[in-house]
């Protein structure tokens, strides 16, 4: 049996090792109320939403919480939402334990994330084993101008303005690394409002290398290398695979 619900079971003896024998009926009735909720509440272990339980485990959480935006397989719709799947599991812990200390403090992160402040090392842990083995999914080519000129600042940088080249941290497949993020995949959208927050703000922590990469890049260069990581060329099987993620 899982340790979560073995926990339960440990409750409901606890009530009854406190009854009173004076007042046996009122007890009585007290302990088969706190056993109904305490039972009840271990059914839903599985189904929970309280992100503040820390017995409701990680895959839960992603699955019943996270997944209203992220998508059930960290796959999301809308470009507000970043999708998860595939992305490195060290930078996706980094990132929910930035977003639990409230120190990731761009808008959207304080309105969409700062709430997940309960989420204990186990959680984030579970939640970041979970979305890095899933698939990525790749988005669609259109502009297909604006992604060959993001193709040659992908690769080769843009020496002229000091812009470094994005292979040499994210991966000649766009797949990260550790503590660098897998772009391949990511709508174009969230990359062009992040490169915007690294250039012009100091509200992501870990942010200080990619404010460099980013020091003199025009709205243009943005949105071409968005636009080539969005589509990345499929990398070969073995880095594509969850197993290749550990
Ligand atoms: C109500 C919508 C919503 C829910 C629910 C939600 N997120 Fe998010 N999440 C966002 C938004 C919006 C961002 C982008 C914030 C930004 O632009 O900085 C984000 C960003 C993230 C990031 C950073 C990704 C990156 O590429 O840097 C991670 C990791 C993340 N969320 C994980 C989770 C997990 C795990 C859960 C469940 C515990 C969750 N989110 C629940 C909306 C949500
Ligand atoms: C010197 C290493 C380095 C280089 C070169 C680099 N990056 Fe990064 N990048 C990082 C690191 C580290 C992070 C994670 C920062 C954090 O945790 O907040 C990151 C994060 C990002 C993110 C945020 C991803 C997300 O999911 O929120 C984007 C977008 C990004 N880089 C794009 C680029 C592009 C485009 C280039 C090339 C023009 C580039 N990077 C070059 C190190 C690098």
């Amino acid at each position: 049996m899982p340790k979560r619900l073995r926990f339960c079971a440990d409750r409901k003896h606890d009530r009854n090792g406190s009854k009173e024998v004076g007042n046996m009926k009122k007890m009585a009735q007290i302990v088969s109320i706190g056993m109904l909720l305490a039972g009840s509440a271990c059914q839903d272990l599985e189904h929970s939403r309280q992100v503040d339980n820390p017995m409701v485990s990680g895959k839960t959480i992603a699955l019943q919480v996270c997944s209203n935006c992220h998508g059930v397989n960290g796959v999301s719709v809308s470009p507000t939402f970043p999708k998860l799947a595939g992305q490195r599991k060290e930078y996706l812990v980094d990132q929910l334990t930035d977003f639990k200390s409230h120190s990731r403090t761009d808008p959207n992160a304080q309105r969409f994330m700062w709430g997940f402040t309960h989420l204990t090392d186990t959680q984030i842990d579970e939640l970041a084993t979970y979305f890095s083995g899933q698939s990525a999914v790749l988005g669609e080519a259109s502009d297909l101008a604006l992604i060959s000129e993001g193709k040659a600042i992908y690769h080769s940088g843009l020496p002229d303005k000091g812009v470094a080249a994005c292979i040499a941290c994210h991966g000649p497949h766009g797949e990260g690394m550790n503590q660098f993020p897998r772009l391949a995949g990511q709508h174009a959208d969230y990359v062009v409002k992040q490169l915007e927050v690294f250039q012009q703000t100091d509200t992501r922590p870990r942010g200080a290398p990619m404010k460099a990469v980013c020091a003199n890049m025009s709205d243009r260069d943005m949105r071409a290398v968005a636009a080539y990581v969005e589509v990345f060329p499929p990398e070969e099987e073995v880095s594509a695979s969850p197993a290749g993620n550990q």
